[in-house]
């Protein structure tokens, strides 16, 4: 229901998608957040006056002399004691500005589809003015960026630039993520303590490591449970996110881009304008990812296009590209069902290992005597796409790149960085660099009409400076964008995938130019659970690269049969990461049935609401998707080790329409060791919407490490 049109100009009530923001714009000060979270329906002027009012608090004793405001860019000046919203200096001076509002534009209010509020202010005193920008989206999410220009003569060195929303004091649990190669977002939880959870990110890029999503909510909260709100900074470089309590009890989550020393000086007249940071509410985690994915999935850029199966030969060949080798590998891959073929690193002129040839994107002439063209005619032929590999942003030392244009690599004063996996970073803010890349990817592009990139980037940068100059990173951020924004200008139906030594670029800056990430280069079933599950809090699923791979893990040597890996990649966006050689015909018609079963379902797997159920039991997984229309939903019951228990007690199907009755369909492809259902599976198998979500159904008995989907068909 849309609320009363606010006439009071300076109070904006923005509601959307379940979710209230209330916006305190009064006496030419920045906006501050009166309330952020559960809709609070329609509010009229008086209404809001008393929220406001409600909101002041008694000054305590050995406080500053008025109530602390804090606005989304916190200020000092006003008695805020927590990190500021602007850092900087000019020559140590213009330290603590104080801005005037001069003009705030409102739009939206009003409307049940959120709305923008855009407030632009000026400290004179300091020669800085600033705008800060604070949108509600259609999907109850929140975005808010700020920038500052430079007014006054003398360079302004901009050291941080954090926007900061409070949260009740009721959210005293923290929980953001863990990682590392292999192993990324690896939940962890902490009790909000006075004091600062700061994620400092300087790895020059989003991190196997980054916070991706810092949450504050009630003790307990789950993905059921629970009021959660989130904080997500939209950007591929250093970045931070940090939670914060005061000693007064105040308390805000926030983020920014973490600018390294003298990074950014702001000549007169020049702005800096920091990325989106997003801010999700959530009554339990999975109300909170939904309106990520909702929002991700309104944007006119998002894949629509049916996900294709896809193969990618990385871990059937590595480096040794031998043409009859991967032309077996795409027949067999097309007999499956697939739909895209990926070739991997190795490609590329003086390619044979990790050691050399980043930068030299011509195609090998001794791998490749006659170009990729007999490897790209067949697999065109055989009816999929075709996608290649490319570490744009990076080079070797040993390479014809690096030896032309030693001057294009990252360093700081005069010495190269320490190498990582042999590598170096190309400086992509030299308009040369970038030039030259944007060519080669261009000409390969075009000439082979290749579909998709995968697109690598596979170290931290360290002591990432323009050679002879300042701190680089975030220039060289921007450049990616601007590199990747080109690249799909000129073709605009070429596809990205994002990948940095597995998912190490995973956020919702590079999400703007990319159209699925790499989750991780660990494929083990056992693992994937577990990222599949938490990546989601940010990401839908169909953005997420989700392989099939060898039944010997070649990153953790575990070994799964088929139906774990497949039933645990079909969650995603499905490939194939395994030399097909090595499959049984009997792997290899169970391989089909898994593709098919993918086609058939992705519809549903690819649009619908996250569920996943808050188990007691920690052996088991029990996660899905419901169709927006509630009439058909894929769920996946996962055992993930030995409960102490031999009945791990019945599962519940959630959000599912409860006087709906709905077929509820075990999908078991070929033989599973160890399954046995339970006696309702050789039932009618019929039942309403409300049991399976308050009641449940007993669990199959399954072993250690396994999956079962199951199909909901509303009837
Ligand atoms: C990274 C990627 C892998 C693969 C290799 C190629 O590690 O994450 O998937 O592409 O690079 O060198």
């Amino acid at each position: 229901m849309p609320t009363e049109p606010t006439t009071q100009a300076d109070l904006v009530h923005l509601t959307a998608g379940g979710v209230s923001l209330v916006l305190d714009c009064s006496e030419d000060r920045l906006p501050a957040v009166l309330h952020w979270g559960a809709a609070l329906g329609p509010l009229d002027v008086a209404a809001l006056r008393a929220l406001a009012e409600g909101d002041v608090a008694l000054v305590m004793p050995n406080e500053v002399d008025a109530p602390v405001r804090l606005a989304v860019l916190p200020e000092p000046h006003r008695g805020w004691s927590g990190r500021p919203g602007l850092s900087g200096h000019r020559d140590g001076r213009d330290w603590s500005p104080a801005f005037r509002v001069t003009a705030l534009d409102v739009t939206g209010a009003g409307s049940d589809q959120g709305g923008t509020v855009v407030a632009e202010g000026i400290d004179e005193t300091a020669g800085l003015a600033v705008r800060v920008t604070v949108e509600l989206l259609p999907s109850g999410l929140v975005r808010a960026r700020a920038a500052v220009t430079n007014r006054a003569p003398g360079a302004y060195t901009v050291d941080d630039l954090t926007i900061a929303f409070p949260v009740p004091e009721r959210a005293r649990e923290l929980l953001d993520f863990a990682g590392r190669w292999g192993k990324e977002r690896t939940p962890q939880r902490r009790e909000l303590v006075v004091g600062t959870h700061a994620r400092d990110n300087r790895k020059g890029r989003t991190g196997t490591d980054a916070a991706t999503v810092l949450t504050a909510g009630e003790p307990g909260f789950g993905f059921a449970r629970g009021e959660v709100w989130g904080v997500h900074t939209a950007w591929s470089g250093d970045h931070r996110h940090h939670a914060e309590r005061l000693s007064t009890g105040s308390q805000v989550i926030g983020g920014g881009e973490l600018l390294l020393p003298g990074e950014v000086r702001l000549a007169e007249d020049a702005t800096y304008e920091g990325p989106w940071v997003y801010f999700a509410y959530g009554d339990g985690l999975d109300d909170q990812a939904r309106r990520f994915h909702r929002w991700l999935r309104s944007r006119p850029q998002h894949p629509r296009t049916p996900r294709p199966t896809t193969i990618n030969v990385w871990e059937a060949v590595y480096f040794d590209h031998d043409l009859a080798r991967l032309i077996d590998l795409a027949e067999r891959a097309a007999r499956i069902g697939v739909e895209r073929y990926v070739l991997d690193d190795g490609w590329f002129r003086h390619r044979r290992d990790d050691h050399a040839g980043l930068g030299d994107w011509y195609v090998d002439e001794d791998v490749w005597p006659d170009g990729l063209g007999p490897i790209v005619d067949r697999v065109r032929a055989l009816g999929m796409q075709f996608g290649l590999w490319f570490e744009p942003e990076m080079v070797n030392e040993d390479s014809g790149l690096a030896r032309a244009h030693p001057e294009w690599i990252m360093q700081a004063d005069g010495r190269l960085p320490v190498r990582s996996r042999d590598q170096q970073v190309l400086d992509l803010a030299i308009p040369e660099a970038f030039d030259h890349v944007a060519e080669r990817m261009t000409a390969i592009i075009g000439e082979y009409g290749v579909d998709s990139v995968k697109w690598d980037h596979n170290r931290d940068l360290v002591e990432a400076g323009h050679p002879g100059g300042g701190a680089a990173v975030h220039e060289q951020t921007l450049a990616t964008y601007r590199l990747m924004a080109l690249l799909k200008e000129r073709f605009p139906a070429l596809e990205i995938e994002s990948c940095s030594s597995g998912g190490g670029r995973v956020d919702l800056g590079v999400i703007e130019h990319t159209d699925r990430v790499w989750v991780s280069d660990d494929i083990d079933p056992l693992e994937r659970q577990q990222m599949h599950r938490w990546t989601q809090q940010l990401l839908p699923p169909e953005l997420l690269g989700a392989h099939i791979a060898s039944g010997t893990n070649h990153t953790t040597g575990r070994n799964h049969d088929l139906a774990f890996r497949a039933g645990t990649a079909l969650v995603g966006h499905l490939g194939i990461e395994w030399d097909l050689v090595q499959a049984s015909p009997q792997q290899e018609q169970d391989l089909t049935a898994w593709t098919a079963l993918y086609k058939e379902l992705r519809s549903v797997l690819h649009g619908g609401d996250l569920v996943r159920m808050d188990e007691v039991d920690d052996t088991r997984l029990v996660s899905g998707t419901v169709s927006p229309d509630r009439q058909r939903a894929v769920f996946f019951v996962a055992s993930v080790g030995r409960s102490e228990v031999s009945h791990t007690g019945r599962v519940r199907f959630r959000d599912l329409d409860p006087d709906t009755r709905y077929r509820v369909d075990p999908i078991v492809i070929g033989e599973v060791h160890g399954l046995r259902g339970p006696a309702w599976w050789s039932g009618d198998r019929v039942f309403s919407g409300r049991v399976l979500g308050t009641v449940g159904v007993q669990p199959p008995d399954m072993p250690a490490e396994c999956v079962v989907p199951f199909r909901l068909t509303a009837i």
